[in-house]
């Protein structure tokens, strides 16, 4: 027996009111592929969760039962449809005469996955099911989701137990835990997922060898159940590592006829291979730097190899100088990827796609959007978010990443004047792009939670049903997940959604102040160091002195960051008057005394809220003390845990914080509340 935490969203709680509906008590089958049998397997679970009675399949084309019926365009007659559905869309249409059918029908197999998985979710949260006519479209092509699991079975950043792939340089295939995590993912729309870490090691080196592809084969096939495509991220040097060849000069004929062979064998194994994902020359990875040749060339080079099979190469714009001197005043980290893609815009091939952070530094609490978006008119982009929570809490905290990634993609880079939205540039429409999408590192592991905070599940399942459509407000998101997850008590809804749509900021109150970021320890990201990365390699400072604090990046007399930007941001960011009070550290040095838009100086502000914020965490944990009783004792006390620990982790920020910024600056907090 699965436990709930396990299930996540998929619980199908029993519902005593759909017990007896005909319909749910018959299937109609009008075509069957591979993947249509994995929504008629979903639905059957579910309907037997659900009502405790399991359907049964049947063939009745004529409409004699009330039943579901499953059937893509073109097995149902239906062509008309197609003008309005795109590659993964479906619609769901109910009829209540003569007899209760409910049509779900796709463009492709995939579709009609997507709308089992839609109607089900109708089911979970207790929405009407008999009046469905529902047409849904991803507005994104690639969903996607990066693993940064390593073969010896770590996670890189993982915060939720182990790989559920490896474990001692080989492959768990542990099926049903496959299965089960595609399940997920194919609930929530993901389309594509690489399995192994960006930083490919000696190990992993070897995905790509034929040791190694008949098990990645293995992964594939149950994902192609699913409608996902599997990646691999690859080593740039491979052609050195195990091809015998003393070069990866992406220009030297038998290294791109090596990529070529290689490639072709590929898919020899996996006849849907997604492609590659490439970290290339950025923190000690190789690259084509070394043979003094661009990234162009590096992606370039895969993407002919993989052009002929419909593969695609991810190339990752995480590129800068991670062995600065601190003493430099003149580099600026947060300029690098613009600095080093943008001039070769229009020279990639049409299958590679480059994979842009969502922030110009590193995934921090707080950072601006990166200028790149936009910036690239003749160069497919993908949007990077991290799900896994690095630097915002480590699956300790609570900290729901939905707001954010939902200012992210709403941010206007004014690329084409007015409206030229972040969520325009990565769904293709403002540039036409012929690849587009979305990724995100995730955030499991394997855990029974999978997340190992029950409630950072919710980062991954609003990912997934945001980047399917992100303008799907934040309370529609959470709402489906807290009442597929902890059912339809509205003292639960409302307490947990309350929880999370505040913890985010709650969060940025207790840590780092104002957009400043880097405020952790070294190496592993976790708890306060305001020091910790300022007398480092990494082009990551603050630059706190006892009269004030902050990065100058105006073009006037800073780093000259903000000409990346078009001009309407570029105003906005360039000017202390302007610049949102939540970012003026990342943009300008000010003093402490220098008073914000909010009316209280930088030095009371940097007080106030990291006081204000750990009595916000106090007030998390009395939320969830309240739940007591409403949810099963076993989520509920490991939640409790959890919270407990951010309340003693948040105070040990608050205290770290606030007496580094007294002792430096020797101002006094106005309400003279402990400093040390
Ligand atoms: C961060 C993270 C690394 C990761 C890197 C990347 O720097 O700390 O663990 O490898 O991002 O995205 O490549």
């Amino acid at each position: 027996q699965k436990t709930d935490e396990y299930k996540c969203w998929l619980r199908y709680e029993r519902k005593k009111d759909l017990a007896n509906i005909e319909a749910l008590k018959k299937i109609v089958v009008l075509e069957k592929t591979e993947i249509i049998k994995s929504a008629v397997e979903e639905l059957k679970r579910g309907i037997l969760s659900i009502t405790g009675i399991e359907p049964e399949v049947i063939a009745d084309r004529e409409g004699n039962n009330s039943a579901i019926v499953l059937a893509t365009v073109d097995s149902s007659n239906m062509t008309t449809l197609n003008r309005s559905l795109n590659n993964d869309g479906y619609m769901l249409q109910s009829f209540t005469k003569p007899k209760e059918r409910i049509y779900l029908t796709g463009k492709t197999d995939k579709g009609v996955l997507y709308a089992a998985f839609h109607f089900l979710r109708i089911l979970q949260t207790n929405r009407d099911y008999q009046q469905l006519d529902i047409i849904e479209n991803p507005k994104t092509q690639l969903r996607m989701i990066n693993h940064w699991d390593n073969m010896d079975g770590s996670i890189e950043r993982g915060y939720a137990g182990h790989s559920i792939f490896f474990e001692n340089n080989q492959f768990i295939l542990d099926y049903g835990r496959i299965k089960d995590y595609a399940r997920l993912m194919a609930s929530i729309g993901i389309n594509g997922i690489s399995i192994n870490n960006v930083n490919v090691h000696k190990a992993e080196t070897n995905l790509i060898t034929k040791e190694l592809l008949p098990d990645v084969a293995k992964v594939a096939n149950i994902f192609r159940q699913y409608g996902i495509r599997l990646f691999l991220s690859i080593n740039y040097a491979s052609t050195i590592e195990i091809g015998g060849l003393s070069t990866a000069d992406p220009l030297d004929p038998q290294v791109r006829e090596w990529w070529t062979k290689k490639t072709a064998e590929i898919y020899q194994y996996i006849e849907d291979f997604g492609g590659f994902v490439v970290k290339a020359d950025s923190e000690h990875r190789p690259g084509p730097f070394t043979y003094n040749r661009n990234h162009a060339d590096g992606a370039n080079m895969l993407g002919e190899a993989l052009l002929p099979f419909d593969g695609i190469v991810i190339w990752r714009c995480f590129v800068y100088d991670c062995l600065q001197d601190w003493r430099d005043r003149t580099t600026d980290r947060a300029k690098a990827a613009y600095d080093h893609f943008k001039p070769l815009d229009g020279q990639f091939l049409e299958n590679v796609i480059l994979q842009i952070k969502n922030g110009p530094m590193d995934f921090q609490v707080r950072e601006p959007v990166s200028p790149l978006f936009g910036a690239m008119p003749e160069t497919n982009q993908v949007l990077e978010f991290q799900i896994t929570q690095e630097y915002t809490g480590q699956q300790k905290h609570l900290c729901y990443l939905i707001p954010q990634w939902k200012k992210v993609l709403d941010f206007d880079t004014y690329a084409k004047g007015e409206g030229s939205t972040v969520k325009k540039v990565v769904d293709g429409t403002l540039f036409h792009y012929k690849y587009s999408g979305i990724s995100a590192v995730t955030n499991i592991g394997n855990e029974s939670s999978w997340t190992g905070h029950i409630l950072a599940q919710a980062n991954l399942y609003g990912y997934g049903r945001l980047i399917w459509n992100p303008d799907l407000p934040e309370a529609t998101i959470t709402d489906e997940w807290v009442t597929q997850t902890f059912g339809k008590h509205p003292k639960i809804l409302n307490t947990v959604k309350e929880m999370l749509a505040d913890s985010w900021s709650i969060y940025e109150k207790y840590t780092a102040p104002l957009g400043v970021g880097w405020m952790v320890n070294p190496n592993h990201h976790y708890g306060p160091n305001v020091d910790g990365y300022e007398y480092s390699p990494w082009g990551t400072y603050h630059f706190a002195d006892w009269k004030g604090i902050g990065v100058n990046r105006t073009k006037k007399d800073g780093t000259g960051y903000t000409e990346q930007y078009f001009p309407e941001n570029f105003d906005m960011y360039e000017s202390v008057e302007t610049c949102p009070d939540e970012l003026v550290l990342f943009f300008h040095h000010v003093p402490y005394t220098h008073v914000l838009k909010s009316g209280t100086t930088v030095i009371q502000h940097i007080y106030n809220t990291h006081f204000e914020g750990v009595e916000d965490v106090e007030n998390l944990l009395e939320s969830w003390i309240s739940l007591n009783g409403f949810v099963d004792e076993k989520r509920y006390n490991d939640i409790l845990q959890r919270l407990t620990i951010q309340l003693e982790h948040s105070k040990e920020w608050r205290d770290i914080i606030n007496t580094y910024f007294y002792r430096k600056s020797g101002i006094n907090d106005e309400l003279n509340r402990v400093i040390y």
